[in-house]
């Protein structure tokens, strides 16, 4: 009697997928879509428990157990781990996929039709190899692998053919599905390719593939849905995996780069040009003191927020540094850079989180306009968003990514702890220009002596 609440709970499960997705797009309303999320995802569970099918809950509970042990210390992650954090959900998301599509094959077949044998394989395909890929891409952010692309000869041709032979195995089996001796080496084939997918990919380009993961891992839950006939699966795995999709364009956009680039192209091997040049040549530094009081000086300030102001958690020093520059006159903008930090929308969130007004952040396109009214761009933990070589320096590994135009404003002071190179592993030319002043030291200890001297309590 009461299963015949499934399908309502299902329905507001899907639509509460399709409201986080959109209230997440924008700031303002993203905390209201993780809630939406939430529910959602728990009238998906509550509606699955109810089916009839279920015989005994021991394993469910034991497996609900098994999650949280798992899910709470993930949860609790730092925000700077949120890349490799989400690499892990999809692994696990993947190979679940994974194992519900095998043992649907065993207990299915010979006795199973094409097309359902059709998206089973296409299931398992893609629920494998993003599990390993998804734990690769964790391994290379968390550094416990090289994050160096390692690269062989003919390595796109071997892994194209890897993946020819598992995708040959899965067609196989679905025009003659009693080949059940086939199924190990299919399923072992897709394992091996989600490893070798990921070991040419450079670190740097990790946050854009796991996004393309996400799409596979979700494309792998829809086919889930045709094998089980479960039509929420459909939805959720259909939103996954367009979304993941639509992600990973914007972020290759952003960067001026292709989807066959990112994969195969190699991205972030540190060249001997760029590791000899970040030694070599002379930078002119400045104290916080002095910092400050350039800034005291000027009528407009852009602030350059990037990944090392979230490493060094300087949001809220930022934010006591806006409060007491507007106090003194001086006008405030922050420029956002789409794929600064390691994440779509980090600095959005910090800086939201140190509740700086949503007005005073400027997207790319717009703030570059702006540049050479600036009297100061304070650029605090950003690099390669920065970097001038990818507008003319054609052999940059970053040639052609839109950047922030920094080095047009008057004065330039870099925050950040010393001369190494941001995630692309090259170079930063601006370091080197006449108006560049780097001011060494931890951003959040460097914007904290900028507040105290411009509050008159430096040297105090
Ligand atoms: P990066 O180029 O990675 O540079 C970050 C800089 O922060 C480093 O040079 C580092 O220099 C400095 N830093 C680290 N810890 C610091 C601390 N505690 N205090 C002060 N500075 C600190 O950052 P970015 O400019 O934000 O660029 C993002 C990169 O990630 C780009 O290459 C982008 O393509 C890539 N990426 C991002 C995304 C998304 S979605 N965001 C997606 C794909 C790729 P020191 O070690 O000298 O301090």
């Amino acid at each position: 009697m009461i299963e015949r609440a499934i399908p309502f709970l299902y329905l507001a499960a899907a639509a509460s997928f399709v409201l986080a997705l959109k209230w997440l797009s924008a700031v303002s309303t993203a905390r209201r879509g993780v809630i939406v999320g939430i529910a959602g995802m728990a009238l998906a569970v509550g509606g699955t428990l109810l089916r009839p099918e279920i015989v005994s809950y021991r394993w469910i509970g034991a497996a609900f157990v098994a999650g949280t042990v798992i899910g709470v210390p993930m949860a609790l992650m730092p925000m700077t781990a949120v890349p490799q954090r989400t690499a892990l959900s999809h692994a696990f998301g993947a190979l679940a996929a994974a194992l519900v599509g095998t043992a649907e094959f065993y207990l299915r077949a010979p006795r199973i039709d094409r097309v359902t044998m059709g998206a089973l394989a296409l299931e398992v395909l893609l629920g494998f190899l993003t599990f390993t890929a998804s734990l690769m891409a964790f391994g290379k952010l968390q550094e416990i692998l090289p994050t160096r692309p390692i690269t062989w000869r003919l390595q796109n041709l071997v892994n194209l053919s890897l993946l020819g032979l598992a995708a040959g195995s899965g067609v196989y089996l679905v025009a003659r599905p009693e080949a059940a001796w086939l199924f190990p080496a299919f399923a072992c084939l897709s394992l091996l390719f989600g490893v070798l997918l990921i070991v040419p990919i450079g670190g740097a380009d990790m946050p854009t593939v796991i996004s393309l993961l996400n799409s596979y891992a979700g494309l792998s839950a829809a086919a889930m849905g045709f094998v089980l006939d479960n039509k929420l699966l459909i939805v959720a795995g259909a939103l996954d995996g367009s979304s993941g999709f639509i992600l990973s364009v914007i972020m290759c956009r952003a960067m001026n780069r292709s989807f066959t680039n990112v994969l195969f192209g190699a991205f972030g091997k540190v060249r001997e040009k760029d590791r000899a040049a970040g030694e070599r040549s002379p930078v002119r530094s400045a104290t916080a003191e002095e910092a400050a009081g350039i800034l005291q000086a000027a009528g407009l300030v852009i602030v350059v927020p990037g990944y090392g102001m979230a490493v060094a958690q300087a949001q809220h020093k930022v934010r006591e540094l806006y409060d007491v520059l507007t106090k003194a006159g001086v006008e405030v903008k922050f420029a956002i850079h789409p794929v600064a930090g390691r994440m779509p929308g980090h600095m959005n969130v910090l800086l939201a989180e140190a509740d700086i007004p949503y007005d005073r952040l400027v997207e790319m396109e717009e703030v570059n306009s702006e540049f050479p009214q600036a009297d100061v761009a304070l650029v605090l933990g950003a690099n390669d968003v920065t970097n001038p070589a990818a507008r003319h320096e054609r052999t940059s590994p970053i040639f052609g990514m839109p950047i922030l135009d920094v080095d047009k404003a008057r004065t330039v002071l870099v925050v950040k702890r010393s001369m190494s190179p941001g995630f692309a592993g090259i170079e930063n030319e601006l370091y080197h220009l006449d108006r560049t002043l780097m001011v060494f030291g931890d951003a959040k200890a460097v914007v904290g002596s900028i507040v105290r001297e411009l509050s008159g309590g430096g040297g105090n």
